[in-house]
């Protein structure tokens, strides 16, 4: 059949097609990027009190004022990202329809943007629909995944119009120091390039300070959401700032044009997520995230599959050999285990899977170690 040409650059989602073989009986199943834990009933309640309440009509496309002054607020206080008004934020239908977006009203073909290698599996196919030029950021399992000299000497050679940046991560659960992150700043600043940082695990962080760029560098797009956090996948609810206005109403006509807005009483019900109760319902979540980390990544080092400590998001991302990471994924299946292949994050995902937390009892993780280590891998 006779379809358009774009879509000969994007594959299906390597994470939905993986996490749908791993749904049968008998899966221990590690590749969801999301938790097991419900979305908090305030919020629930606030969505229904909202349906009942008739807001269910369109809203502005940036979305209600409401939770665009919740979210300057936010920003503001636990960010740092000084002066931000309601104009500078863009609500939308999840981070991801956020980050489609802003690619699409900043990168034009042939367009260079620099992501790092490996990165989470859509920032690539989104590049690849703006028909832009991708410059790969190496990043290294012995550093951590953290940018090191190899990265940023690939970042300075570069001429990007646009960089990504996402910490904690997905999916090597690896989290910037404050130092990496102004080093990345500084070459963004030099070179006259926008930064997106995408922050969604912001909230899922294991004790190391989370840093946003955007507190020091103005052209910086912060991109966040409530699917992690607040376990909203479903509700598909995302946001971006920018104290650069203008960017955030180029995105704006994007939206209108394509989605129009949020659904209306999923941002009445998010309003909730700005509240102490919900917010320490959420403390708790991270504190029992925090174990499945400890538990997976001692079993994981103590068989010498490892060898670094993610400081955030719920994913640990060993590299299992140097073969075929897609045959490796498909034998791991075979065995019981369900775990993504490391490929189709970048080509430095050769050899490696991406390993998901988010959705396994203690008890699960322990079986997942001693099954994977007694696996020839
Ligand atoms: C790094 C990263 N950014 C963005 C998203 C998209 O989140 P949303 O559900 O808000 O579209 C995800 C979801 O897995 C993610 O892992």
């Amino acid at each position: 059949m006779d379809f358009a040409s774009r879509l000969d650059k994007v594959k299906e989602s390597a994470t939905f097609k993986y996490s749908s073989l791993a749904k049968r009986e008998g899966i221990l199943n590690l590749t969801q990027g999301l938790i097991n834990y419900r979305t908090p009933s305030r919020i629930i309640e606030a969505a229904e009190r909202a349906m009942r309440e008739g807001k269910t009509s369109y809203t502005p496309t940036k979305g209600i004022p409401e939770l665009r002054e919740k979210i300057a607020l936010k920003l503001e206080e636990e960010n740092n990202i000084e002066a931000l008004g309601p104009e500078n934020i863009l609500v939308s239908a999840g981070a991801k329809q956020v980050i489609f977006e802003a690619v699409m009203a900043l990168v034009d073909r042939g367009v260079e943007v620099a992501i790092p290698n490996p990165s989470w599996v859509s920032y690539e196919p989104i590049i690849n629909l703006a028909e832009g030029r991708i410059v790969w950021l190496p990043l290294k399992p012995e550093e951590g995944f953290i940018p090191g000299d190899d990265f940023l000497s690939e970042l300075e050679n570069s001429n990007p119009k646009l960089i990504f940046m996402n910490s904690p991560n997905n999916p090597t659960g690896a989290v910037y120091p404050k130092k990496v992150i102004e080093d990345i700043v500084d070459i963004a600043e030099r070179k006259n390039a926008w930064i997106l940082a995408d922050e969604i695990y912001e909230k899922i962080i294991y004790g190391e300070e989370h840093f946003s760029p955007a507190s020091v560098y103005d052209k910086t797009i912060t991109v966040n959401g409530f699917s992690k956090e607040y376990s909203m996948t479903g509700w598909r609810l995302g946001y971006c700032a920018c104290q650069e206005k203008e960017i955030i109403d180029k995105m704006n006509i994007i939206q209108s044009q394509s989605v129009s807005c949020a659904t209306s009483f999923v941002q009445y019900a998010a309003l909730e997520a700005f509240t102490k109760e919900v917010k320490s319902e959420v403390k708790g979540m991270v504190a029992d995230l925090r174990d499945r980390r400890d538990l997976l990544v001692e079993g994981l080092d103590a068989t010498g599959l490892l060898g670094y400590k993610p400081g955030g998001a719920f994913y640990v991302f060993p590299r299992l050999g140097d073969g075929d990471d897609i045959n490796l994924a498909d034998r791991l299946l075979e065995e019981g285990i369900g775990v993504i292949p490391g490929s189709p994050f970048g080509s430095l995902g050769r050899g490696c899977v991406r390993i998901s937390y988010g959705f396994v009892s203690r008890d699960k993780i322990k079986e997942v170690v001693e099954k994977l280590s007694a696996i020839e891998l």
